[in-house]
This record gives C-alpha cells, structure tokens and sequence, in this order.
C-alpha cells in the first residue's frame, strides 16, 4: 500500500516538474494529506476489522494453528532436492485420498548415492525393499520438507544407512488441499501403507517432530485398530495438549508474536476441533517408544516429555520405552538436536533393539 502512495507522489512531481510553477506545489500538499488518511483508514482497518474478521472466520484459524502456506525456506524449488544437497532423493507425489496430492521425498541410504545419479522413480521403488530400515519423517507445524532441520534429519538417518520419506501433508509446501487433524493422520496412514506395500519385511520406523508426533501417535492408534503395530515410533519435542497451558502451547506462536490476539482465540485447537490426544494415545500404543528432548526446548518444557515418557512407560515397560534428552547447555531448543553428535547411535540402538 505505501509502495503506490509513493509511486503516485513520486508521479506528481514529476508531472510539476515539468510545468515548474508555483501553484502546483500547493497542489503537492494535497494528495499527501490524503494519503495519510488513506493510511490512517487502513491502519484502522487492520487493527480493528482485521481481528473481528479471525474472530468470524474459524478458516483462518485454522491457518494460525497449522502455519502451514508459510514456506519456509523461501525460493526453494519443492521437486529438485539436489539443490538441498540431497542428491540420492526423489521428489514423488502420492494421491492419499481422491483429490489430495501429496509432496513427497525419498532418500535413500546414502553408501547408494552415485548408484542413484539419474534413477527414475520405479528404480526408488524398488530399493525399498533392500532390507534396509525405513524412516518416515513426519515434521512440524510450519513451513516445508525442504526447511534445514528436516533435511538435516534425512542426512543423519540416510548416512546411517536407512532409507527416509518425508512428506509434506495436505496443504503444506505443494501438497493440495488444506489441513486438519483427521486429515494428516490419513496422509501419514497412506504413505505408511504404500511404504509397506513395497518394504518387504525390513522394519518402518516413524519419526515424528512436534506436530508430527501428534500425528504419529493418532495414526498408530488408527492402525491398531486393524492390529497394525508400528514397528518403532520416535517422538521428537513431543507436545502434550492435555497438559500444557496456551502459553507453552506450541501451536500458540502468535500469542506471544501478536500478543492481543489471545483475547480472540480463546482454545484455536478446540474451535477446529484440534485435539491432538497424544497423551491418551500412549496409553494405547503398543510399539517401542524414543523420545527425543532438549532441555532448553522453548516451547515444549522437558518436564512435559517427562510425565509423557511416564505415562508411555507405565503402559508398556521402562524395555520399551526411552527418553533421551539433550543438555540445555548445547543450545538445541526445539528444532536443533539432530545436529548432535551423539544422535546416529542413539538412533541406531534404537532400531537394533526393534
Ligand atoms: C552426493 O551426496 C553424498 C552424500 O551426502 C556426498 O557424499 C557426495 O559428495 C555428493 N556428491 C555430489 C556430486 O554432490
């Protein structure tokens, strides 16, 4: 908006100097004092219509809760991955369901990298079932699987020798359609059948991050229901919405980014019918349990991980159920622990022991 003020200011003195007189410049002063009420009215629009518009519009809710069209890393072309120096992947699109489209990323185990130089994507296909463990990467609430801490989780696992799909759900990055928590449970569910389809007997693990470990407990509660065990499930800054007041909500980013909005958005998980249950759902789960924490997590406190960790181990057995947390002094806060040296044996005992 203040970009064609300045065009149309900068358009009308160039028109009077041209005719260089002085009664244009008394013209001059006219079309300023209008734009600044133009400028006054939008900034009235913006700080007070703009909040009763959310307030009507659970849509836009939905848009705070999942920050999901925010691409994060901008410019990043979606279909070319060796751009991210991911050059053994594939970019793939899977239909999940009639009418959504889903992003998808295949690495695979990175001693095939020059092996994989120009395969198509039968060739992709047809590694899954190589023996090698299989890691579905299930990220976050904002932004893309191009964002650096989801690519620096697929090198850890790939240099590991496991093979790693990492989708975007509906209505992130180019996926179609827009996101809700019966939704993304299907989107995980259905690349976790295709995964199966074409894996043989080598184990699928599912890690999820943050949201995605939400999405990762409600989906193996799904699946338990036709008796389907996920072989391991990871559980990386694990949220818990039964426990965590709005504040340390991670989906709450905007109340403290655009403090007066929280008078609008009372419970935005409960008017969208975001529930996330995770805490209920590992009373359920049957699969062996890690979860990953930092201590310095910022939006998730690790005391959270730990009463999870409980909940998950009195369920199972302390066998079956592990946390590893990362010492606040490293700095990993929510995103960062895959930088940690310690991690490719962590994960590697992890997926001995399944
Ligand atoms: C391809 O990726 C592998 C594994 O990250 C790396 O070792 C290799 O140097 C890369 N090759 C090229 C040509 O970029």
């Amino acid at each position: 908006m203040r970009k064609r003020v300045d065009t149309q200011e900068n358009s009308f003195s160039a028109a009077s100097d041209v005719q260089g007189t002085a009664g244009v410049q008394r013209k001059e002063r006219a079309p300023s004092r209008w734009s600044l009420k133009r400028g006054l009215f939008a900034i009235l629009i913006i700080f007070i219509l703009a909040p009763f518009t959310l307030k009507i519009l659970p849509e836009l809710i939905q848009h705070l809760v999942y920050t999901h069209r925010v691409s994060v890393p901008f410019f990043v072309d979606l279909s070319q991955p060796a751009d991210l120096s991911l050059n053994h992947t594939i970019n793939m699109y899977l239909t999940s369901e009639k009418g959504i489209s889903l992003g998808v990323w295949h690495t695979v185990p990175e001693s095939q990298w020059k092996e994989a130089q120009g395969k198509d994507l039968a060739w992709y296909q047809n590694t899954l079932s190589d023996g090698s463990p299989v890691f579905i990467y299930l990220h976050g609430n904002t932004g893309t699987r191009a964002a650096p801490h989801r690519v620096g989780v697929a090198k850890v696992l790939s240099a590991l020798g496991y093979h790693v799909l990492v989708p975007d759900y509906r209505g992130f990055g180019d996926s179609t359609g827009e996101p809700t928590e019966a939704g993304l449970s299907t989107d995980a569910l259905y690349l976790y059948n295709w995964v199966k389809k074409r894996s043989g007997s080598s184990l699928v693990v599912i890690w999820g991050h943050s949201l995605g470990t939400g999405v990762a407990t409600n989906a193996a509660v799904k699946l338990l229901k036709q008796d389907v065990v996920f072989d391991g499930v990871m559980l990386e800054g694990a949220f818990n919405s039964a426990r965590q007041n709005i504040p340390v909500n991670p989906f709450s980013w905007y109340y403290w980014t655009f403090p007066g909005y929280g008078y609008f958005f009372p419970e935005p998980w409960a008017n969208n019918k975001v529930v996330f249950p995770t805490e209920e759902n590992l009373k359920k789960m049957k699969s062996p349990i890690l979860f990953l924490h930092a201590e310095d997590d910022h939006l998730v406190p690790i005391q959270v991980a730990q009463q999870m960790y409980e909940v998950a181990a009195s369920a199972q057995n302390a066998e079956r159920v592990k946390l590893v947390s990362f010492d606040g002094s490293l700095g990993y806060l929510h995103n960062g622990l895959y930088r940690d040296p310690h991690l490719p044996d962590i994960i590697k005992k992890f997926v001995q022991s399944l």
